[in-house]
């Protein structure tokens, strides 16, 4: 579990990838370099790609502020989530120093922003002591490879820009992509102009198995977000995943007043996926619920529409989504999207829908809302031809 102190000191540190110098240079001095340093260290072991090398390595990463250091040293090794050693009881290969100015900017800053100047490595250090020395001549041929590789993980770790979401669903274990779905080309295309935002971020079903809690769509979205905060919401306890950037929510999605109070505490959110039961009542509830706390700005993501044509899961058997399935809604949300071309005068007054949907956007499976002013006007009444030949025109 991350408490609210946690969760309130890594949203300071996201807002201040995007600050000044001096700025930042306020906040080292007010939090001081050593929990800064906690936190980003923390933030570089979540990001770093699987480790290649198959011996352990031992890397250091320095931070400094000022005439202070900060040193964590990290042991790399293949097959292994890369975690904190103790000093006195490692043998450090490669250091890399980082102003802590610099790293916080790499890790929350705008992806693309220019770096120099923010770093400087050791590539295997020269031990002091002779036998040491020997020692390490002995190992070269194992070590040099395994630390090359353990550095280069570990500088991985320590950037913004992420690998593309195909590879990320792989990475964690979630189905988007290359296995039942074919999802993550259109969240690349829909999600890119959000990357560089601190979004917040909800998605509904975490999956996993018995032995496995899941949660890979959500590490997913953590990593391809670098600035972002992750909720997931799901009917079965996943709390227990729960980390830094990322909060699992237990909860029914066919239940509006939960999801009401879900998003007034954590919301307005950027970005709302429905990946959840995919019956079709569940999926028109929680759009129901949620759209109205999605940002002006946002998206509302539905996955899985093939349901709507499924009967065990209430939709239509037959080439034809009805009016009570997720297909029903989007083509709904399409007959909003265009309420001022309406020619029935009984609708007047715009419903939430029809004055914030701007887009949709449908694929085979999944469709993005987008979310926003609805405001263009239909043509003018006097282009209708009845007023022109009210008027006698030809
Ligand atoms: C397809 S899995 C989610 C996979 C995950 N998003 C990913 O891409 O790795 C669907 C999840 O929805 C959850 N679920 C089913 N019914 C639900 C409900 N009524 N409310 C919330 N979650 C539900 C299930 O427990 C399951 O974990």
């Amino acid at each position: 579990m991350v408490d609210a102190a946690e969760n309130a000191l890594i949203r300071r540190l996201i807002r201040a990838g995007a600050d000044s110098d001096d700025e930042i240079d306020a906040l080292l001095k007010d939090v001081g370099l050593s929990e800064v340093a906690r936190v980003l260290v923390d933030e570089v072991r979540f990001r770093c790609p699987e480790p290649a090398n198959t011996a352990p390595v031992d890397v250091a990463l320095d931070l400094t502020h000022g005439g202070e250091r900060h040193s964590a040293t990290l042991r790399v090794v293949r097959d292994e989530p890369v975690r904190l050693v103790a000093e006195e009881s490692a043998k450090v290969r490669s250091r890399i120093t980082f102003t802590a100015a610099g790293l916080l900017r790499r890790l929350f800053g705008p992806v693309d922003s220019p770096r120099t100047g923010d770093f400087h490595n050791t590539f295997m250090p020269t031990p002091e002591d002779p036998g040491q020395l020997r020692e390490l001549l002995g190992e070269m041929d194992t070590v040099l490879r395994a630390a090359a590789q353990a550095t280069a993980t570990l500088t991985a770790g320590c950037t913004g820009r992420a690998p593309e979401l195909g590879e990320l669903s792989i990475r964690y274990g979630s189905d988007k992509w290359a296995s039942f779905h074919w999802y993550t080309a259109h969240y690349e295309r829909h999600f890119a102009r959000y990357r560089d935002q601190p979004v917040r971020v909800l998605e509904i079903g975490i999956g996993g198995f018995e032995d496995d809690l899941g949660g890979g769509s959500l590490k997913m979205w953590k990593r391809y977000f670098p600035r972002g905060t992750v909720f997931g919401l799901d009917l079965y306890d996943k709390t227990s995943l729960s980390e830094p950037r990322l909060t699992a929510l237990v909860g029914d999605q066919n239940d509006p007043d939960f999801l009401t109070e879900l998003a007034r505490e954590h919301g307005p959110f950027d970005i709302v996926i429905d990946d959840g039961s995919h019956l079709n009542e569940h999926v028109r509830t929680s759009f129901r619920a949620l759209f109205p706390h999605v940002r002006p700005g946002g998206l509302y993501v539905v996955e899985d529409l093939q349901t709507a044509y499924y009967s065990d899961f209430g939709g239509s058997p037959g080439g034809v989504a009805g009016p009570d399935t997720s297909l029903g809604l989007v083509k709904e949300l399409i007959d909003d999207l265009h309420h001022r071309e309406h020619r029935d005068p009984t609708v007047t007054n715009p419903t939430p829908t029809q004055s914030s949907v701007v887009g949709v956007h449908a694929y085979h499976n999944i469709v993005f809302v987008e979310k926003g002013t609805n405001g263009e006007d239909t043509l003018p009444r006097w282009m209708d031809a009845d007023v022109w030949t009210a008027l006698g025109a030809k």
